[in-house]
Order: C-alpha cells, then structure tokens, then sequence
C-alpha cells in the first residue's frame, strides 16, 4: 500500500488496520513524516511491517538518514534508487557503491531501483557490484506488457523482483480500451472485480502490486484478491492480446501532483513521476 499524496496519516492507519504490512513512501511525495506518525501510533510492531522509501537526489547516505528521520525509523526494508535521471552524471555505477554502503550499515536491509530500464541495469551489472538490486519498481499494466518484456525476463534473469505501480491504469487512467472487456468478463467467472483481475494477471507475472487507496471497500476487496481463483492460462494470454492492441488515450492523470513533484520531474525532463 503506497500514497501519492502529503498527508498519508489517516491512509496508512486504515491500510495498517485492516491487515496491509507493506508501506511504500517517498521524500518526493513529503508523505514520510505522515507514514511515520501512522507507524508509531498504529501499535503494530516494526518487525511485522516491511517499509520502503526512496531515493530522490543529494547525498545519498545524508539522504537516507533524513528519510529515517522523517519515518522516526532506524532502518527501512528497502531502499530504492528512484529514477536513473538522478544518478549524478548518469554514473549508475556511482551511486550504487553509495546504496551497498548504506545496506552494509544497516540502515536498509534490501537496496533496490525503480523505473530502471534495461541499459540501466545493464550499467550496474557492468560494473560488478557487491550486492545486486532486490527489486525494480516499475510501471506496468496490460498496455505496455509486451514492451516491458525484455526488462521483465532481465531482471528475473538476475532474480530481481518486479514491483509494479501503474496496474490499475486501464481501469483509473484510460478506460474504453481493448482490456476492459476481458478484464470484465474474468471478473465474472472469478467472482471478483476488474481492478482484482489486473492483480491476479501481475500476481500471475510474480509481480508485486503497489497500489494505492483510501477507500476501505477497495482496500478490502485487494486484500481479497489472494482468495479469489486464478485466472488461466488463456484468460491471462487474452488479457496480454488486448493490452497488445494498444491504450486508449490516457484521459484522466490521476492523483493531482504536488508543485514539487511538478517541479522535479521538469528537472529531470520527464513528464511526471
Ligand atoms: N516509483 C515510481 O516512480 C512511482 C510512480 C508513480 C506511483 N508510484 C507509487 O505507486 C502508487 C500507486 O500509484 P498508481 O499510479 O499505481 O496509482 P493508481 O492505482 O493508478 O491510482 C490510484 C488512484 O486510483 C483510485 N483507485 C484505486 N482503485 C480504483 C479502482 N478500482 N477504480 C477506480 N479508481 C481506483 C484511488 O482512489 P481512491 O483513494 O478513491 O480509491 C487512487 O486515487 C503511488 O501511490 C506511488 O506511491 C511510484
């Protein structure tokens, strides 16, 4: 469970009430200080919670430690190199001697990327590091699968773990395309709802789901997800042919960005995060 938004105190507490363990906060989305304040007064022990942030540019152990600060934290369970954009110099291989250094002094127990594409980790392999990614937080839904392949078999090919944002989008940002029908008509067979079959085809992939929501019906029902049938085989190669078709336009940009996440994305020239 993971909030795009400042103020994320009442979200987590809801999430972590009803049983969700895996928070996933960012200094660019100024929601750690919420999460954290969530953490302390939620009751749940730090060990049953697996907690992540991220990496958004500066020094990158000062960094950490301010985000730790923020989460009233001694470690997180994973730290993630944000975007390759902000590797100083598009030195990769830099920064990612700064991330072993902050998993060696056990302020992270996992260092992981997010948004890395395939000559990304290919530059962090070159350069022979100590410890490999965990994990690769990317976007992916049906729409962009079939050109998300070559990163996708990469990465398991150095059994690093796919996180996956984004799944939702055929349901939350362009509606109207080819995935909608399939997705509808599984959801019948399975007893469930469209947004839980977009879990089980990522679930299917051994994707995990971050996701986001402040409705308790919603989050309910994702937790639910793991109870209801898998899809089949074709079921899931239907869903692919779809999302093979190509997305609709996207026709609502959801949670509306801060300035400040308007402004670093300029920076990095990209569109948003
Ligand atoms: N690593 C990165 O670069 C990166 C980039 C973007 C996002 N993320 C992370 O991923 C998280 C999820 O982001 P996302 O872009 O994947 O969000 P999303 O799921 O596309 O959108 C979440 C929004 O959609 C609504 N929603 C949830 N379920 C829905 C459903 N079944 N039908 C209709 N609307 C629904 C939620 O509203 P309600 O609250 O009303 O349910 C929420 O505002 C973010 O919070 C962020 O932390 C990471």
């Amino acid at each position: 469970m993971c909030y795009l938004i400042q103020d994320a105190e009442n979200g987590t507490l809801l999430a972590l009430k009803l049983g969700f363990s895996h928070l996933d906060s960012a200094p660019i989305y100024e929601n750690e200080a919420s999460v954290g304040k969530a953490i302390s007064s939620s009751g749940v022990p730090r060990e049953r919670l697996y907690v992540t942030t991220k990496y958004d540019g500066g020094d990158i152990e000062a960094e950490l430690r301010k985000s730790l600060a923020d989460l009233g934290l001694d470690y997180v369970d994973l730290y993630l190199h944000h975007h390759p954009k902000l590797s100083e110099g598009g030195d990769h291989a830099k920064a990612w001697k700064e991330f072993e250094k902050v998993q060696e002094k056990g302020l992270a127990k996992s260092i992981g990327v997010s948004n890395f594409g395939v000559a990304d980790m290919e530059a962090i392999f070159a350069s022979k590091p100590k410890i490999l990614p965990a994990v690769n937080q990317i976007r992916l839904h049906p729409y962009n699968y079939a050109e998300s392949k070559p990163l996708l078999d990469l990465c398991a090919s150095h059994n690093i773990v796919i996180e996956a944002f984004r799944i939702l989008y055929p349901l939350t940002r362009a509606p109207g395309g080819a995935v909608d029908v399939v997705i509808e008509k599984v959801a019948q067979r399975i007893g469930g709802t469209p947004a839980q079959v977009l879990f089980k085809w990522a679930l299917a992939r051994r994707v995990v789901v971050v996701t986001t929501s402040e409705n308790e019906d919603r989050l309910v029902q994702y937790l639910n997800t793991f109870s209801l049938a898998d899809l089949t085989s074709e079921e899931i190669d239907e869903i692919d042919a779809a999302g093979a078709k190509g997305s609709p336009p996207e026709s609502n940009l959801g949670p509306v960005a801060t300035e400040q996440v308007a402004a670093i994305a300029a920076r990095l020239g990209i569109q948003r995060f």
